[in-house]
């Protein structure tokens, strides 16, 4: 790389984005600030991508599926194997294949773990007092937003109680990286994942049980031609184990980056504790502060022109969520937290048009929940924003470790 982000040298001569860059892993803002402002299309000549800033052309591109295909992957290096998961599908198969999953992971399935994400999050909470005491420093994300969501998902997938602290196991080795760490035992603890999988798909197909893995294997789906499709036992192998990160690494870092959000702005922070009904306009504003998802790579099917530069027909695009929620086009005075601003109702930070998140009301929910059980057992809970480490992905920002007390219980 010829220069890297580092807040001196953004937009200086022979200055080239890095998105893997540590500074951008810090702090990607000042970047999307420059991108939005300065190059609202940018071009990365070494790796040979777009990047989209804007809150308007963010939002246009997740609406044209057309146009900006996923075939590719949603990271920034194009993906050969990415049509196994919904995210890499384009129409015609990713209307059935994602329409069967709406079928069974209905909002309501999803509403109804309400009590169990309260009690889970609950006994997470008091097992680090009861380990660590009131003053004890102890890392939020391993022993609890990480945790959270790997039950909350075992639920949901109607994983076996025997296969859970496996399947819990491997997904931790998959999501537990940190920054500049190679990506080998993530790919061994992902295959070994979709085996558990397949293996039990297999085993429900011998012997039905009233569970999703049964449920998938009956559904049926029929298209606009009007043929009927079913789901192979691979496919379905292949859905759970996107389930299982979509679902898990995105609420694992939305928690944490929440956390250190209230931290910074201490206004808001104790407006909460005063009346914690107010949490679901606060989830919106975790989400759009600091999203977990921050860049949705796509392939662009012809040319497209946008603030007089074209980008090609075939070209790599990054449509970045984390700038165009902090656009202050869309959102006046963008870097304040503030769960109290009059919201743009288009929500970008879960992507928009036909690939827009599965786990919506899910995720609302745990993170709700999770701050909720936070201020009420532990009103004086507190975190270190300063003492973090982060991972080094493209597409998802958050932290792998953040220092945490929790005060006195209530
Ligand atoms: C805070 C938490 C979450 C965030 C920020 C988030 C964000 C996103 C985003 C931005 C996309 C669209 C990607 C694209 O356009 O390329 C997406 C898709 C998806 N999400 Fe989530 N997600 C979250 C939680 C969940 C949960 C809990 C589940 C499962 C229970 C889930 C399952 C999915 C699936 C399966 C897709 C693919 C949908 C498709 O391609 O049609 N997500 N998510």
């Amino acid at each position: 790389m010829a220069d890297s982000n580092g807040a001196q040298s953004i937009g200086k001569s022979g200055y080239i984005f890095d998105p893997y860059a540590l500074d951008f892993a810090e702090n990607p803002y000042p970047t999307y600030q420059w991108m939005r402002d300065e190059a609202p299309v940018y071009h990365q000549p070494e790796m040979d991508f777009w990047m989209l800033s804007r809150y308007e052309d963010v939002w246009q591109a997740h609406r044209d599926a057309k146009t900006y295909s996923s075939k590719a992957g949603v990271q920034i290096e194009r993906a050969t194997e990415a049509g196994n998961h919904l995210l890499g599908m384009d129409a015609p198969k990713h209307n059935w294949a994602k329409a069967m999953m709406t079928k069974v992971f209905s909002s309501e399935r999803m509403q109804a773990l309400d009590g169990f994400i309260r009690a889970r999050a609950a006994s997470l909470l008091d097992a680090a007092y009861d380990k660590h005491g009131p003053d004890g420093e102890f890392d939020m994300v391993s022993q609890f937003s990480v945790k959270l969501p790997l039950a909350v998902i075992s639920e949901l997938l109607g994983i076996p109680e025997a296969l859970r602290q496996p399947i819990h196991d491997l997904s931790n080795a998959f999501i537990s990286r940190e920054y500049g760490t190679d990506v080998s035992h993530q790919m061994e603890a992902m295959g070994k994942l979709w085996g558990i999988y397949f293996q039990l798909t297999q085993e429900r197909r011998q012997a039905p049980k009233d569970d999703p893995i049964s449920l998938l294997i009956a559904v049926e789906e029929t298209d606009e031609n009007g043929l009927v499709h079913k789901i192979a036992d691979e496919e379905i192998a292949h859905r759970f184990l996107e389930m299982g990160f979509a679902g898990h690494e995105t609420v694992a870092k939305a928690i944490p980056n929440g956390a250190m959000a209230l931290e910074r702005f201490p206004d808001q922070k104790a407006k909460i504790a005063a009346d914690l009904s107010v949490m679901p306009r606060v989830v919106q504003e975790i989400l759009r502060f600091d999203p977990p998802s921050q860049l949705q790579g796509r392939l662009t099917t012809r040319d497209v022109t946008l603030h007089g530069v074209t980008i090609p027909a075939d070209a790599r695009v990054m449509l970045a969520t984390g700038g165009a929620t902090r656009d202050p086009r869309a959102f006046p005075n963008p870097d304040q937290f503030d769960f109290e601003r009059d919201s743009d109702t288009r929500t970008v930070f879960f992507g928009y048009g036909v690939h827009k998140c599965l786990g919506i009301h899910l995720a609302q929910l745990e993170i709700a929940i999770a701050f909720q059980e936070l201020y009420a057992r532990y009103p004086g809970w507190k975190v270190f924003p300063d003492r973090t480490t982060r991972v080094a992905l493209s597409n998802v920002r958050g932290v792998a470790t953040l220092p945490m007390v929790l005060g006195k219980r209530a």
